[in-house]
């Protein structure tokens, strides 16, 4: 294996979406960290008045106006390098492993937009937590899927 370095359209191609999954996974775990503590900021401030948004409700909407445009990039970015691996033949030479593997992290990130969506639109805190969960766990199961991902030369 030889390893090197090209600071081309590809590495901004894969720049671009690395950064949006982060944002998308990384943001979800670390609101999931904070929400205690805005409950407990809610709590100590006692009964809000009519009509006003929680501060937990306020973060998460903010949440939401920066999560969901890097969502849409991930998919702009994956299908961009969806069309670079097709038009460079590279979809015919990859394994069925591979090609399976990347169906399921497809249906991973469908699985994670809707599990979000849900969440968002959840009434009860339990329903709430669920789609919470399967938005994140989704999105962490297509994660380690991608990071498996192996490319080589052909022999
Ligand atoms: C939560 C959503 C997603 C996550 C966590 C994710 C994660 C990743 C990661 C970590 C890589 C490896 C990047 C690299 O090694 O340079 C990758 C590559 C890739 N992703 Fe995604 N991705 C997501 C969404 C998508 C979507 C929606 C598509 C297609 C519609 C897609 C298509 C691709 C393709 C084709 C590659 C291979 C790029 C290449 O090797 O040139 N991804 N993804």
């Amino acid at each position: 294996m030889i390893r090197d370095f090209s600071l081309d359209i590809d590495a901004l191609r894969g720049f671009l979406h690395l950064v949006s999954v982060s944002v998308w996974v990384g943001g979800q775990i670390v609101v999931a960290g904070l929400i205690p503590l805005l409950r407990k900021v809610d709590r100590s401030a006692g009964p809000l008045p009519e009509g006003e948004k929680s501060v937990t409700q306020k973060a998460a909407h903010r949440f939401g106006r920066i999560s969901w445009p890097f969502f849409a990039l991930a998919i702009i970015t994956g299908l961009w390098s969806l069309g670079e691996v097709v038009a460079n033949d590279e979809w015919t030479s990859s394994t069925s492993a591979w090609k399976i593997l990347f169906f399921v992290k497809i249906a991973l990130v469908a699985a994670s937009g809707v599990g979000a969506w849900l969440h968002t639109r959840a009434q009860r805190a339990p329903e709430r937590a669920l789609f919470a969960s399967v938005a994140s766990l989704t999105a962490l199961a297509a994660l380690l899927i991608a990071a498996s991902f192996q490319s080589s030369l052909p022999a």
